[in-house]
Order: C-alpha cells, then structure tokens, then sequence
C-alpha cells in the first residue's frame, strides 16, 4: 500500500498507509488527519479538503481539472501548490506523497 505524509493543522506529521484507488482525502479520514473536513463528501463541492503539495510531488499528480481549479478560488489562502485531496486517487507511483493541510472552515 502507498504511504502518504500528512502535516496537519496542528502540525503534527501522520504517515498513512492507504489502499490505491482510495483518494488522499479518503486516506486522511482514515487516519483522522485534522483539518481535512471533507465536508461535501468528495464530490469537489466544499474546498475542506484542501491541501498544499510539496514541490518534488506537485508535478507528479493528475492534472488541475476546471471544476477542482474552479472550486480551489473558493478556498481560504489558495496556493500555486493547492490541490483538492478528493480529487486525487492514490496509486503506486504516488508512494511517499507529502501533503500539508491547509486552515479549512466549514
Ligand atoms: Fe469537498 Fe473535496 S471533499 S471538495
């Protein structure tokens, strides 16, 4: 199973070990990652599941579709690096990915 680093809100590092085809936002429920509400379920509606990816990762993800890029304006302190963890699936290649929760509000 891939591993994926979570640094929460609190600021604590949770390493998560997750099934592929799972999303990043269903790893982080998982294992209880604080900050990620996930509010809309995964359905790219709420933006509470928003993530800053780091730099070595950023490139090696799915492409930014409209409608999560849509939904990203929505969010508090979007980045260059900001991605919607609903809409990103683990697979293998995605071993070791290294995420920091963003300050998401309901
Ligand atoms: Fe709502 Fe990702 S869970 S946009």
């Amino acid at each position: 199973m891939p591993r994926v680093i979570f640094h929460d809100v609190d600021g604590q590092r949770i390493e998560a070990d997750a099934p592929v085809g799972n999303t990043i936002m269903e790893a982080a429920l998982d294992n209880d990652v604080a900050g990620i509400l996930a509010e809309c379920g995964g359905a790219c509606a709420c933006a509470t599941c928003h993530a800053y990816v780091t730099d070595a990762w950023l490139p090696r993800l799915p492409t930014l579709e409209e409608m999560e890029d849509a939904m990203l304006d929505t969010a508090a302190e979007r980045r260059p690096n900001s991605r919607l963890m609903c809409q990103i699936e683990l697979t293998p290649e995605l071993d070791g990915l290294e995420v920091f929760v963003a300050r998401n509000e309901s």
